[in-house]
């Protein structure tokens, strides 16, 4: 596959646009980003010096910013969205504008342009909950979606798998759930917003501790987008990839262990809370994007409550409270 052309990174100012697009331009990638910064781009300040970086401040759901966006670009890798149970569930007609609406006319446009590889940033939410607490779901194993965000996440996928005809070449990554720092903080997400709870004492209420959940990087997901750009057409083209490691699935209970181990026993303010609130539970295998792609996770969730820990603790987050970190 060629690796020349402009990728259009859509929501390329987010948690982990920020770090693909810093990724794909150390790779000496021209890149694009289409992005309406609704948490604003501070992500992305620093790369306005490279001639190679461009900027669109527009939207995914209108046509004349989704034209111009796609102009002169090979490849494209959709993360824009409305993302998170919590974010649909509170505006529902502004997720269904765009993750439904504005994801179809950015595939609908890109297949007229004879755009070929479009990577879409999925979730293994999709899997939703499991019967068999000792099963472990694959990308063969049905979808249960149980939120409105995982169920138009499912619906894309259907729409891009339909299209999947001629030379357009869509690719799936069901990602796991991402912490870790980026240009673009999210202090919403479990390892992160768990490990921001404790390093500053907080009392921290956790419900459904036994519930299974994968974990990835998000600089490593962005690696995977990578991968995913440049893999031969006949390994990917119309294909789902969950992306994380299979040894990195944990239950909420283990997760936050962790975090009281590597923050000291003084940091254990956890209490648990018998209330199955969150439906999600689902443990994960990634051997598919692992033999295909070849994709290796370089951190862990351990390494990641260190990394939380230490950009909090050394006040280089002075308020990780901040409207700005969370997409509610
Ligand atoms: N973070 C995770 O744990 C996770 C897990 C699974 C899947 N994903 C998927 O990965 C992608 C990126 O997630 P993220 O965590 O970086 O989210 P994010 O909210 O940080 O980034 C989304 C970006 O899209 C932009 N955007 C939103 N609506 C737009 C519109 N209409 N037009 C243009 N730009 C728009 C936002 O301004 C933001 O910069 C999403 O599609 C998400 O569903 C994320």
């Amino acid at each position: 596959m060629s690796v020349s052309g402009i990728v259009l990174v859509t929501g390329g100012a987010g948690y982990i646009g920020s770090h693909l697009v810093t990724q794909l331009l150390a790779a000496g990638r021209p890149v694009r980003v289409l992005d309406n910064l609704t948490f604003g781009g501070a992500g992305l300040l620093v790369h306005f010096s490279n001639p190679s970086f461009e900027f669109l401040h527009g939207d995914t759901g209108c046509l004349d910013d989704v034209d111009q966006a796609l102009e002169g670009v090979t490849s494209v890798v959709h993360l824009a969205a409305i993302v998170g149970d919590p974010a649909c569930a509170q505006a529902p007609e502004l997720a269904h504008e765009v993750n439904v609406r504005g994801a179809q006319l950015i595939c609908d446009t890109a297949i007229k342009a004879g755009i070929r590889r479009f990577v879409f940033a999925s979730t293994c939410s999709n899997y939703g909950r499991m019967n068999d607490p000792d099963k472990i779901v694959n990308e063969e194993s049905p979808l249960s979606p149980v939120s409105l965000y995982a169920d138009q996440k499912v619906g894309f996928e259907k729409y891009l798998f339909e299209n999947a005809t001629g030379g357009f070449e869509p690719v799936v990554l069901r990602f796991a759930t991402a912490y870790g720092l980026s240009g673009r903080p999210r202090f919403d997400l479990t390892v992160n917003e768990f490990t921001r709870e404790l390093t500053l004492k907080r009392k921290l209420q956790i419900y459904g501790r036994q519930f299974w959940r994968p974990y990835a990087h998000a600089a490593d997901l962005a690696a995977a987008c990578r991968l995913a750009l440049d893999a031969d057409s006949d390994k990917v083209k119309a294909r789902a990839f969950n992306v994380g490691d299979t040894n990195e699935n944990f239950q909420k209970e283990t997760l936050v262990r962790m975090i009281v181990e590597e923050l000291g026993p003084e940091h254990d303010l956890i209490e648990y809370v018998d209330k199955e609130e969150d439906p999600r539970d689902y443990r994960v295998d990634f051997t598919r994007v692992r033999e295909t792609l070849g994709f290796r996770p370089t951190r862990t969730v351990r390494e990641g409550i260190r990394e939380i820990a230490r950009a909090i603790r050394s006040r280089m987050i002075i308020d990780p409270d901040n409207r700005l970190y969370r997409n509610v």
